[in-house]
């Protein structure tokens, strides 16, 4: 067992449970992929040079004078002078290289209805919501605001403002109307585009009540446009709300694309933010869509004309924006969309999509795979999914025991499975293996893309040696950085590039190993101080989902007026472990104290049915945190479902 050293500062995550296994690339894949060892070189020796080679993916109606211009830091700009329109780049030049019949999207409804639209059916309905928000008055540079379900008319409308120049900021459809109007009023925005509703769970939930609710205080906003999806009676305004067929179906099929400057604004994205007021994360057109253009291609290996991808996440959070709506389209990539949950009508829902679309590139969430691995590999082995080539996670840090299921059950180990690092501000993915070229290891996001810098460093900023951990940080600017944070230059600078002078700080813990690959370890606010030790909760988390009992943990660190902070610990228990038997929570801690060591060992397990989840599945340990300090519950607003507090606080009191 690994202890921390002695001395004043000890290293943080330092009892990382030891995984060891790799999985190299096959020889088949890495002879016909998309990039090469080689491109590595090539981007460290001029990166500047390789950006722009990238950016000849695009279609620029004037092309750049300097790829960047860093003249003052922070504040980035990127192929200066470039001209270009991004919903062109994902529609109208696809169509005239004749590939107007290609699928852009399978949309596969909850309750079992489908729709496939080709390129040249999305760019009509592009055209068509351009022209009717231009005649709403929305000019380029207005913003508008999106609250959809998960429907193919939340693509039309982002790529309709993208076609307009006006920033879009997509409210995820779980959000409360008081976090809508909090979106809206920062950032101005005098149109709303929604639906009456959406399926979720088997269920038809409304979304229009919750923008009529959050309008009540924007009287800015003067027109709503709703999509008819539930067919629920909503609320109307005469004069402010128009129904989307009504205008948006009616309106005339052909408009002009304008070329906007490679810096205008493309949108913005408010980060559920662990406290104060949501940042707004600004990102804009050109490098941006050259980094979700690039990575979309070379990570997972696109081959747009034979490949179905799927992305298994909401529009409405910036893996969807990247990589459901702009890296696929500008690839001319054939897609999946999926407005529901993986248990509706049925726990094999996600499997049955990949069989019935020979889907063949899935991406998706650790949680969303832990779940599965409760749910038992009986399920999805119920189903072909021989189509499968490239299997990818975002979100958070994968525990090897997940991936390796992942890696077994789904892409039945002969799939590469391509952890990848990035955060909304970075736009873009930007730490990950590259399927041909990097061997895997369970649980580590391996190795900074070509083109990107990436560094692991102490408390003063310098590299840390091989073996040991860290914060993450990157060292160079990138296309698909943010901007800044909507109206708040100096927060921008602040939060990201003062920790650290000339080093972003991506707020993540990270440690290189003896070769010098990079893991995550979750955000360093979810760093423990126990007895003097620094923990991180991924590892004991996987730890314990290493335990043949358990589906799920989340670790929190509960203040403890002896070591700092005690070690608390929520597990779900594996449907097939019943309910544990009476000794379960003294067989986990010594589980953990046997994985990791004594230090690891948690004050308190509490067995429940459900985690505090985010639509975007994070784990909100805020909320968990209140529970081991039996605090009231704080703000729970932002939870993909609101009452999973009240479960878990009842069952904890049963169990009492
Ligand atoms: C975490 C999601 C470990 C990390 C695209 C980051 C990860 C935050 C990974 C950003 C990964 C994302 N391994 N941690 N592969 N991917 N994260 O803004 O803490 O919703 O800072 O963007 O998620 O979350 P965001």
């Amino acid at each position: 067992m690994a202890t921390a050293p002695e001395g004043p500062r000890p290293s943080p995550l330092e009892n990382l449970t030891t995984e060891e296994r790799v999985f190299p690339p096959s020889p088949e894949f890495a002879s016909s992929a998309n990039l090469h060892e080689d491109a590595y070189a090539e981007a460290e020796r001029d990166p500047l040079a390789f950006w722009a080679k990238q950016a000849e993916r695009l279609t620029w109606s004037k092309k750049w004078e300097t790829v960047l211009d860093w003249s003052n830091p922070p504040f980035a700009k990127w192929f200066v002078g470039g001209r270009l329109n991004v919903a062109y780049n994902c529609l109208d030049r696809h169509l005239e290289a004749g590939l107007g019949e290609r699928v852009a999207f399978y949309f596969e409804g909850e309750p079992g209805d489908s729709r496939t639209i080709t390129y040249a059916e999305l760019t009509e309905a592009v055209c068509q919501a351009a022209n009717t928000l231009a005649g709403l008055g929305v000019r380029a540079g207005d913003r508008v605001a999106i609250y959809m379900p998960m429907i193919p008319e939340t693509v039309v409308a982002m790529l309709a403002c993208a076609r307009l120049g006006a920033p879009h900021t997509v409210v995820f459809g779980g959000f409360s109307s008081e976090a809508l109007q909090a979106r809206i009023l920062d950032c101005d925005a005098h149109v709303v585009i929604t639906a009456d509703g959406g399926y979720r769970r088997g269920n038809a939930t409304a979304l229009k009540p919750a923008v009529d609710e959050a309008l009540v205080d924007c009287p800015d906003v003067h027109s709503v446009l709703v999509v008819r999806r539930t067919g629920q009676d909503v609320g109307w305004t005469e004069g402010r709300d128009h129904w989307w067929h009504e205008t948006v179906e009616q309106a005339d099929i052909h408009h002009d694309p304008e070329a906007f400057d490679a810096e205008h604004p493309l949108y913005v994205m408010y980060t559920s933010g662990t406290t104060g007021k949501p940042k707004g994360i600004l990102h804009t057109s050109g490098g941006y869509l050259v980094g979700c253009s690039y990575t979309h291609w070379g990570v997972f290996d696109l081959k747009a004309d034979t490949d179905v991808f799927w992305t298994a996440a909401d529009i409405g959070w910036v893996t969807g924006h990247s990589y459901i709506v702009y890296g696929p389209l500008s690839n001319a990539a054939t897609s999946v969309l999926y407005e529901g949950t993986p248990d509706a009508p049925h726990r094999g829902r996600w499997w049955e999509i990949i069989d019935k679309y020979k889907v063949s590139i899935l991406y998706c969430a650790p949680t969303a795979i832990r779940t599965f691995m409760k749910w038992g590999e009986d399920i999805p082995g119920r189903f072909d999914l021989g189509s499968l080539r490239v299997l990818g996670t975002v979100g958070e840090p994968i525990n090897p025991e997940a991936y390796v299921w992942y890696r077994e059950n789904i892409g039945h180990s002969r799939v590469p499975v391509v952890d990848t690092w990035w955060q909304t501000e970075t736009g873009m993915q930007m730490i990950s293996p590259l399927p041909g070229v990097t061997p895997a290891k369970p649980g580590a996001a391996m190795r900074a893309l070509p083109g990107v810098f990436a560094d692991v460093v102490d408390d003063e900023g310098r590299p840390v040696p091989k073996g040991s951990g860290g914060y993450l940080v990157l060292t160079e600017p990138w296309p698909a950085m943010l901007r800044t944070i909507w109206g708040d230059d100096k927060r921008y600078v602040e939060t990201y590039w003062s920790r650290f002078p000339g080093l972003y700080f991506a707020g993540d813990g990270a440690k290189r190993d003896e070769d010098g690959d990079i893991w995550l370890l979750g955000r360093v606010d979810d760093v423990m101080n126990v007895s003097g030790h620094r923990l991180s909760t991924t590892e004991i988390e996987s730890a314990l989902v290493a335990h043949p009992k358990v589906a799920e943990a989340a670790v929190v660190g509960a203040s403890d007026e002896v070591g700092g902070q005690g070690i608390v610990a929520f597990v779900i228990l594996r449907a097939d472990a019943g309910d544990g038997g009476p000794d379960v929570v003294q067989e986990l801690r010594e589980h953990v104290e046997h994985e990791i060591g004594k230090i690891a060992r948690p004050r308190q397990i509490m067995i429940v049915p459900e985690l505090p989840k985010t639509r975007s599945g994070k784990i909100m340990r805020r909320l968990l945190r209140d529970v081991a300090e039996q605090r009231p519950i704080g703000d729970v607003t932002t939870l993909a479902d609101t009452t999973v507090m009240e479960t878990i606080k009842a069952n904890l009191a049963a169990g009492a």
